[in-house]
């Protein structure tokens, strides 16, 4: 395996892997360390399947139920496709694409859930032209850049992530699809179990702090995201067919750039694994 980094503490790209269900305990002992080390890895050139990527993913831990399908049909699947190709291979309409804005926000995948994901798996079949790309941002080396004072502030707080008050301004979310995923605590501040690296845990689907009103939430949510969001930052995915990606959702934030639905192609299949550290759904009185 040959590691090049692409920036400081974040982010590199690995060749002389192939990851899929054969992948050795050694190899994959080497992966969980660099996953713990760089948060996002770029895989080129990648002859991926979707039983290689399950497969693959379920060497990982447990592949998470994709939210969208369960909730609404009570039906478990493990992919979801991320671009406006349907599973027939004909182009999706308008509606799609307004529900996959959503992915234009910086987001921790599946930070709204009891147990939230541990790394995503995307790979990448077909691509546009232009657009399309993926951004990605460490909340590691975010955590790492506020002040002292700053670190003592946001250490303590607890953070309610809603995917309902994420999708309010986009569209509205179905009825059932709402009541499988109701608003859960997590601290703002996650230490990596191995590493003991702290980093911030925020992003669209973080809704309110505890204990703060509305306005002190927002107020100190937005701020952090600016803080951390900013262009030098900011490490930008343009893909190629064949590429899988494989980032840590526990500390990394990512978002969609867009692209002209209407005139591109674009089809990635996502994975993801479930975390190991659960958060606390508040109890209805
Ligand atoms: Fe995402």
């Amino acid at each position: 395996m040959d590691i090049t980094p692409l920036s400081p503490g974040f982010g590199a790209r690995i060749t002389g892997m192939r990851l899929d269900g054969a992948l050795s305990s050694d190899a994959l002992n080497e992966l969980r360390s660099i996953i713990d080390t760089y948060s996002l890895l770029h895989f080129p050139n990648q002859d991926m399947t979707d039983d290689r990527q399950l497969a693959f993913t379920q060497l990982l831990g447990s592949p998470e139920a994709e939210h969208v399908t369960f909730g609404t049909t009570g039906q478990v699947t493990y992919f979801g496709t991320v671009g406006n190709i349907k599973d027939d291979g004909t182009v999706a309409d308008a509606t799609n694409a307004r529900y996959q804005s959503g992915n234009q926000l910086w987001h921790s995948d599946s930070s709204f859930r009891e147990t939230p994901s541990y790394v995503s798996i995307l790979h990448a079949y077909e691509v546009p032209e232009e657009g399309g790309d993926t951004e990605f941002v460490s909340m590691r080396t975010a955590y790492e850049r506020l002040s002292q004072k700053e670190k003592e502030e946001v250490d303590p707080l607890f953070v309610l992530h809603d995917y309902v008050f994420s999708r309010s301004p986009i569209a509205p979310v179905n009825p059932n699809h709402a009541a499988s995923l109701p608003p859960v605590m997590h601290p703002l501040v996650r230490i990596n179990p191995n590493t003991r690296a702290k980093n911030l845990y925020i992003g669209s689907h973080a809704r309110s702090i505890v204990g703060f009103t509305g306005i002190e939430s927002r107020a100190l949510l937005d701020r952090l995201l600016v803080l951390t969001t900013k262009a030098e930052f900011i490490l930008t995915h343009r893909w190629t067919p064949g590429d899988t990606v494989i980032w840590d959702n526990r500390c990394t934030l990512h978002r969609g750039t867009g692209y002209d639905a209407a005139r591109w192609r674009r089809r990635l299949r996502q994975t993801r694994v479930v975390g190991n550290e659960k958060g606390v759904i508040p109890q209805a009185r």
